[in-house]
Order: C-alpha cells, then sequence, then structure tokens
C-alpha cells in the first residue's frame, strides 16, 4: 500500500493524503550544492504529480526530497478524470519506451518486485481554483525546510480553436501567479500524455515552446523557469526544441510519462472511452528517458547552451540515479516510485551524500 491510495479518488487523496503509517527514520546529513542558485541538501525531487498539496509537500520534504514540485496547477478549477486513475503495466507486456506499443493492465494488486515496476496514470490534469491552489502553495513554501526548494508546475487551458497568442500569454501569466504565491522555480507541463487536448504536445512545437519560455521568463525575471518535455525519440526535433528555448527557459525536465495506448485485460481501453492513451512511468520507459536525457546533455554541450536538464523518468533505486548522474543530468526527479517508497530519499542520501 503506498502513500497514494490507488483505490480511492483523486479528492480522497487530495484531502486524507498521504496514506503512512510508521517512520522513516532520520535523513542523513548531507553537504550544501546549489540548484538554480538556490543552496540545497540533495539535487534528488519528487517530480510534478505525486505531490498534490502542501501535506503532501511537507511529508515529503521531511522524508528528505529537497526538490519538491507542486503538482500541475491551471487558471481555473478542473475536475480530475474519474478513478481508475493510476494501475500499475503487466510486467510482461511488450512495452518498450522506444516503440509505438501497447500496454496492458496487471491483475489486481501491486506487482510484488516493487523496485521494478512500471505504471500508468491517467488524471487529466485536475486544478483547484487559483484563490485555493495560491493559498496552498504559499502555505507549501512554509512547509519546506532550509536547503530545499519549491516548483510549481502550471499548464495552460487553452480554448478550443483559440490563438496561440492567448495560450502563450497564459503561461506567462501562470508562471507570474505561481511565483507570486511563493514558487522559487516555476514549470511549466508542455507535455501530459493523457489530455486530448492542445496543451498535450506543444514540446513538439520548437517555436510555440520558445515563446512560452520567453513569456514565461519575463512574467517572473530572475526566477528559475523550467519546461517539463514528452518523449521525442527522434533527434532532430528534441534539438530544435532546446535551441529554441535557449536563454529563455533555465532547464529542460526529461521525460514526462510516455503516451501509449493502455487496455485492460479485457482489451478495451483500461481508463475508458476519451482516455484511450495515458502515461507509461516506471521501469518500462527508464532506458528511453534516459537516451533522451543523453542525447539532450550532448546538443546542449556541443552547441554550447545555457540550459540544465532535469532527468526523470523510471527512477526507483540507487544505480537508477546513478545512471541519470552518470549522464550528465544536474538533477534527478522521481514520479512514481516514492509513492510506494517514500523512504528512498534517505536510502539515497546514506550512500550518496554528494548527490
Ligand atoms: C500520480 C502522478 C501524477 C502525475 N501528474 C503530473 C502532472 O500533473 N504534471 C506533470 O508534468 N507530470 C505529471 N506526472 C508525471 C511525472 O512527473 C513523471 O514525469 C513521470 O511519473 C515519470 O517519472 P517516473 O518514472 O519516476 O514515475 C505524474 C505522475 C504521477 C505518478
Amino acid at each position: 500500500m503506498g502513500t497514494y491510495r490507488i483505490d480511492q479518488s483523486y479528492d480522497w487523496n487530495y484531502d486524507q493524503g498521504p496514506s503512512f503509517e510508521g517512520s522513516l527514520g532520520p535523513v542523513p546529513e548531507t553537504p550544501e550544492k546549489e540548484f538554480f542558485g538556490y543552496p540545497v541538501k540533495s539535487r534528488i525531487g519528487i517530480a510534478a504529480g505525486l505531490l498534490l498539496n502542501s501535506k503532501w509537500i511537507e511529508f515529503y520534504a521531511r522524508a528528505g526530497f529537497d526538490l519538491l514540485t507542486y503538482k500541475t496547477v491551471r487558471r481555473a478549477y478542473r475536475p480530475c478524470y474519474e478513478p481508475p486513475n493510476w494501475a500499475f503495466i503487466d510486467r510482461d507486456s511488450p512495452l518498450d519506451g522506444a516503440a509505438r506499443s501497447e500496454a496492458q493492465i496487471a491483475g489486481p494488486g501491486q506487482p510484488a518486485e516493487i523496485a521494478r515496476t512500471t505504471s500508468t496514470v491517467s488524471f487529466g490534469m485536475p486544478s483547484k481554483d487559483p484563490e485555493t491552489w495560491m493559498a496552498d502553495v504559499a502555505q507549501a513554501r512554509e512547509a519546506i525546510g532550509p536547503g530545499q526548494v519549491l516548483i510549481v508546475s502550471s499548464v495552460a487551458t487553452p480554448a478550443k480553436g483559440a490563438a496561440a497568442e492567448a495560450m502563450i500569454e497564459e503561461f506567462g501569466e501562470l508562471a507570474g501567479m505561481a511565483k507570486a504565491a511563493g514558487a522559487q522555480v516555476v514549470e511549466a507541463n508542455l507535455s501530459c500524455p493523457n489530455v486530448t487536448t492542445a496543451e498535450g504536445d506543444i514540446f513538439m512545437d520548437a517555436a510555440l515552446s520558445g515563446r512560452i519560455a520567453a513569456a514565461m521568463r519575463k512574467a517572473v525575471g530572475d526566477t528559475p523557469v523550467l519546461l517539463k518535455v514528452g518523449y521525442i525519440p527522434e533527434r532532430a526535433p528534441l534539438d530544435a526544441l532546446l535551441r529554441a528555448v535557449d536563454g529563455k527557459a533555465s532547464g529542460v525536465i526529461l521525460v514526462n510519462g510516455v503516451s501509449r495506448p493502455v487496455r485492460g485485460s479485457d482489451g478495451r481501453p483500461y481508463f475508458g472511452t476519451g482516455r484511450e492513451n495515458a502515461g507509461i512511468l516506471g521501469t518500462g520507459v527508464r532506458d528511453a528517458c534516459l537516451g533522451s536525457v543523453r542525447d539532450a546533455v550532448e546538443t546542449i554541450g556541443r552547441d554550447k547552451l545555457d540550459l540544465k536538464v532535469v532527468g526523470v523518468g523510471g527512477v526507483m533505486a540507487v544505480e537508477d540515479a546513478q545512471a541519470y548522474f552518470d549522464a550528465g543530468a544536474y538533477a534527478v526527479m522521481m514520479g512514481g516510485a516514492p509513492m510506494y517508497d517514500p523512504g528512498l530519499a534517505i536510502r539515497f542520501k546514506a550512500v550518496h551524500p554528494e548527490w
């Protein structure tokens, strides 16, 4: 059983979570490092997703995760998709990050080998109204400790047929709101794998991504700006994206969950009609995500771009995080694993205080 009860609704988890009994033990002391100019205890964190509100941020900050990302917010209230929202993928599913394969849901219950699992999420990027989330972001900022950084992820909600300008402006406005509320770093999610609307694959449009980054930069001044990017299997569009956001964003977060059709044991779309595709996370996408980080780091070095790469995707154990740092990641974040293993940061710090 994890801190997020996948048998309960998003609202239940928002109000009642995180679910955890017992104690994780002390967080090992670590020497100070820097994260975009902020002093931090480690460059290990939690990506946008699991941290639904300030209560979740406080719990994971105390568990030693030092980069804490507030789950993506919008400019207006948006309900969550109906449950189920999170499920495990069958270990024998022929999923491979690079192939356009389908994913098959695992049988009921959690797979036994928890440190090597693949899962899928379909939430639809719900959001509280701005008044609520801004007040809660301020509380989250209060809740984190010294050497920890609060990142707030946001996304525009473009009306059907609306001009790109409106969306660009909205991303800028949201960044300004996140900063005003207490975010130390602002993030734009350019890549939700399970929404069917235009905000889901902005990262595939390099010029648009560049304009969004510029609008965010204008809104927040010197505050670090991060862009969450989806999986780009080909090198040329990845390189084009990096060049387009260079000088505007401070860094990119690679990679969001990989979007795939997800089927239940009956062969039907698991999450229901209209939600055929969902984000795949965990071990099954690790190598694909790691490859993207490696490629991006190489391009940034070759083209002398002023960007840092935050690595995400399939980090579940020390050796996974090590692989990302070896690939040149500036920081490493986790999406799903801290849900059922909240002691991960403590274990990382015990063996790698230099992270
Ligand atoms: C419960 C859950 C909700 C998520 N929601 C968001 C979100 O709102 N915005 C976002 O950018 N990514 C979201 N993600 C994706 C994660 O940030 C991350 O990219 C993904 O889980 C891959 O990392 P992992 O393999 O370590 O889980 C979510 C992930 C999970 C597990």
